[in-house]
């Protein structure tokens, strides 16, 4: 019997707007239960899991409330919130997977569960021995990193010869978890003439810069100087050959002004617009016609069947010294009574709490 804590939606939120994170509120958005699970409660083709990780992502904000269901459905009240993580199955019913196996997929906000269908959670077993530790799969070798991989080699069509080298990069909301492993590839595969990173703070700042202090720029884009100081790093309007933007908001709007005519702005995301809709709008896309410019939105999930080769890269990037794992992750202890913090430690997304990929641990491994 295993006595699992589990988040579920207690109020809807309105679409677009900062959930309600005060728990003792009557309209909190976010409900912690209790459940008892049990091995003989287990149907054909159902396994039995303890979460150890969760991974913490923006996304999380539409795959709760859908503002477009292009995107996400969105979660019900009593619904759990949904999470991608790692856990480990305790017990099986699948033909696929035994006790002791160790999975990533969408497993949620629970510190044990009862997958129904693991296809639709996109279970996958990971080897806990060929990895420093199992947080790798949610960082260096994760989701955000494979994104990475995805916008220089899918969508920004990035080729390894010399044609692509010596670029002039600029990435907004580069101390992230898809923010560093972009300036790595850029720096490190793509041999980039510089680098212009976006993040909050001075501290941020340096820590981007540590990547290459000759070739990246940091701009603190809570610096009241914010637009001079991004225009004067990137060298003025009309430099920037690759524009991967995490943020929207200012820096879409600035990062526009340096991009080169017949340039590439890859859509990331937009994190400055996702409590904020007003943050939405792209005031210079005429730009885009003087321009003309090339804009990729991104999705992960539309690359699924290229996961292993962009995994590979990765492992082949750790082992050559181009992609440094020391830095990729930041983790936070959510074990045991600390599970209650899970929704405010997913918040810290949102004002920056975090260096790298934001993990938390729920449970010892
Ligand atoms: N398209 C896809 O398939 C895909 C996949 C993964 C991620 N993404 C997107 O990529 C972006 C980064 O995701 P991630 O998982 O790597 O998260 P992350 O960058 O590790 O964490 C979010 C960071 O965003 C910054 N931020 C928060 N609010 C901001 C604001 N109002 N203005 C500017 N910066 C703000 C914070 O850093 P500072 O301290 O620097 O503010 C925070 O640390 C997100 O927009 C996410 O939705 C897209």
């Amino acid at each position: 019997m295993y006595s699992a804590k589990q988040f579920v939606i207690k109020t809807l939120p309105t679409p677009g707007l900062p959930f309600n994170f005060d728990s003792t509120d009557s309209k909190a958005t976010f409900e912690l239960k209790t459940l008892e699970l049990k091995e003989s409660d287990l149907k054909e083709g159902e396994v039995l899991i303890e979460s150890l990780l969760l991974s913490n992502d923006p996304a999380q904000k539409f795959w709760i409330s859908s503002v477009d269901k292009n995107y996400a459905a969105g979660v019900q009240v009593g619904e759990i919130i949904p999470a991608r993580g790692i856990a480990k199955i305790l017990a099986s019913k699948n033909g696929e997977f035994k006790a002791g196996d160790y999975v990533t997929g969408t497993i949620g906000w629970t510190t044990y569960a009862i997958i129904h269908d693991t296809k639709k959670a996109f279970l996958r077993k990971v080897s806990k021995e060929q990895v420093g530790d199992l947080s790798w799969h949610l960082s260096a070798l994760g989701g955000t990193s494979l994104t990475a991989y995805f916008i220089f080699y899918h969508y920004a069509q990035f080729e390894e010869n010399e044609k692509f080298n010596g670029k002039t990069i600029l990435i907004s909301g580069a101390a992230g978890a898809v923010g560093i492993v972009c300036i790595q590839i850029a720096l490190h595969v793509f041999k980039a003439k510089k680098v212009i990173a976006t993040a909050g703070g001075p501290e941020k700042i340096r820590y981007v810069e540590e990547f290459d202090p000759s070739r990246v720029v940091g701009v603190d884009y809570k610096d009241s100087n914010f637009k001079e100081n991004l225009i004067k790093a990137a060298g003025g309007p009309n430099t920037v050959d690759l524009f991967i933007d995490n943020v929207g908001g200012d820096v879409l709007e600035i990062g526009t002004e340096l991009l080169k005519p017949h340039s590439t702005l890859i859509v990331c995301g937009s994190i400055s617009g996702y409590n904020d809709p007003s943050k939405l709008i792209y005031k210079s896309f005429v730009s885009v016609l003087t321009k003309r410019l090339t804009i990729k939105g991104v999705l992960l999930g539309d690359n699924i069947a290229d996961f292993g080769k962009g995994l590979t890269k990765l492992s082949q990037m750790i082992e050559a010294g181009q992609l440094d794992i020391s830095k990729a992750e930041t983790l936070v202890d959510c074990t045991g009574e600390k599970f209650a913090d899970v929704p405010n430690v997913w918040n810290g997304l949102f004002s920056g709490t975090n260096k790298g990929k934001l993990i938390s641990k729920v449970n010892e491994y």
